[in-house]
């Protein structure tokens, strides 16, 4: 007896074929593309340099779960993605706000429960608006529907600091995790290792990669936080499946600084 272990052997073994897969990317202005000369980028734009596979980074600046949803940039993504794919939602910046009063219609409730608020959006519409747990969950449903694999990653920090300690604590990265392990899907711990090497550099050098604001990176910061991505899908806390399919690149990602995910296992 022997367990079958990947898509892949089980298609060879039930003479399916499945194609490769590939890493499709729904977050928002701290993952997303930008151009070349711009002096800000997201992470997504570097993340296919360290794995086998390829990346259809659909970041979109601005968006919230609920956003992304409501503007069908979700249902595109779910176009795009077929069986065996990996679909990381990395959420949080944007939902964090208070839905009766945001008028760019994007604000969820805290938490995870089952609570709503009837708001009235910009347009003049009624809408019922959920806790950001709620819509994770629909997420999730939605690409497990298509047999592809969902990844709830942690929200990247913002570059907060108070007496010589970066903020660590992120509520909306707290409720990502909870509802991936309420949920029994893959959770990357993308906050605990980006944490650790910003504060690792101290505030001062921190800021360096902050060029306009406390929230969005200019390119070598997204390179930084590309690779804690990495450090937090190959190490636990957390750890995910996708491990498989780095590249020499992102097996060369040195192991997470001592601060990130004190008490857990290194798995690999
Ligand atoms: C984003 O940039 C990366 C890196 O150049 C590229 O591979 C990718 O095709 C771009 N666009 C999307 C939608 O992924
Ligand atoms: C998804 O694909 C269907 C069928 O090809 C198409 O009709 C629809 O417009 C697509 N939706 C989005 C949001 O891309």
């Amino acid at each position: 007896m022997y367990f079958v272990t990947s898509i892949s052997a089980l298609a060879s073994l039930i003479g399916v074929a499945v194609a490769d897969p590939k890493l499709l990317i729904c977050s928002d202005s701290t993952t997303a593309n930008y151009s070349e000369d711009d002096t800000l980028q997201g992470w997504g734009y570097y993340i296919g340099e360290y794995l086998s596979i390829p990346v259809t980074n659909l970041a979109r600046n601005g968006r919230s779960t609920r956003s992304f949803i409501n503007e069908g940039l979700w249902d595109a993504l779910l176009n795009a993605t077929a069986a065996g794919d990996f679909v990381v939602i990395e959420m949080g910046h944007n939902d964090d706000g208070d839905p009766e009063t945001d008028a760019k219609d994007r604000a969820t409730l805290p938490g995870a429960g089952e609570d709503t608020v009837v708001v009235t959006t910009a347009a003049g519409n009624e809408e019922t608006v959920h806790t950001f747990g709620w819509y994770l969950r629909e997420m999730i449903a939605d690409v497990q529907a298509i047999d592809a694999i969902p990844i709830i990653s942690g929200m990247v920090n913002r570059n907060d600091w108070d007496d010589g300690m970066l903020q660590s604590d992120w509520p909306f990265a707290s409720y990502a995790e909870q509802v991936a392990e309420e949920e029994g899907v893959e959770w990357v711990d993308h906050t605990a290792y980006s944490v650790a090497e910003f504060q690792s550099f101290g505030e001062t050098e921190a800021k360096t990669y902050y060029p306009e604001d406390n929230t969005h990176t200019n390119p070598a910061g997204a390179r930084i936080n590309a690779e804690t991505f990495v450090q937090a899908v190959k190490y636990a806390c957390g750890g995910s499946s996708l491990a498989a399919y780095l590249n020499n690149e992102g097996e060369a990602v040195s192991e997470p600084l001592a601060q990130a995910c004190q008490g857990y296992e290194i798995i690999i």
